[in-house]
């Protein structure tokens, strides 16, 4: 490939070049490759090299973090789509769909959560049987009597003990 003053742009980019054009440091890089984010080759040199797609890939991981999407969201969402091609816009609109419905979720959730405190300001009880904040839609009673908020070297000390 050529720019148009007959310079030669590179087909793949190195680690450090990939977060120049990104903005994100070289160890978030490395990160995401750990996680399955991203996908880079080997050189002769065995230096870290990926396709230019990888900016989109990177810029729509980024986008979607800034949303509150976990990073293990991303990448399952992410798993689907090949690394050795752009993002087309029709994978993001099905990304953007898939995440706008966990985001409407998430809203939802935190807008009843918000309320729950309003309510629970001034009462302070935190009681596992009348608290909406403690245990939000009796969840915990679905999971059987005995303790449920404890953690476990708790549980392990109470035993014991
Ligand atoms: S603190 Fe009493 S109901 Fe939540």
């Amino acid at each position: 490939m050529k720019k148009k003053t007959g310079e030669r742009v590179p087909l793949e980019l190195s680690v450090g070049e990939v977060a120049r054009r990104s903005g994100i440091a070289v160890s978030t890089l490395h990160f995401y490759e750990t996680k399955g984010l991203i996908r880079s080759n080997r050189n002769r040199g065995n230096q870290r090299r990926y396709p230019r797609s990888i900016l989109r890939r990177v810029a729509i991981i980024k986008v979607a973090q800034r949303t509150g999407i976990p990073l293990a969201e991303i990448a399952e969402a992410l798993s689907v789509l090949p690394h050795d091609r752009p993002v087309t816009a029709q994978d993001w609109r099905l990304l953007s769909e898939t995440w706008k419905r966990q985001l409407d979720a998430r809203i939802e959730n935190l807008t009843a959560l918000r309320n729950h405190l309003t309510d629970c300001i001034g009462c302070g009880c935190l009681s596992m049987h009348e608290c909406p904040l403690r245990n939000p839609d009796d969840v915990l009673s679905e999971q059987g009597a005995g303790p449920r908020l404890l953690p476990l070297e708790d549980l392990a000390e109470h035993s014991a003990g």
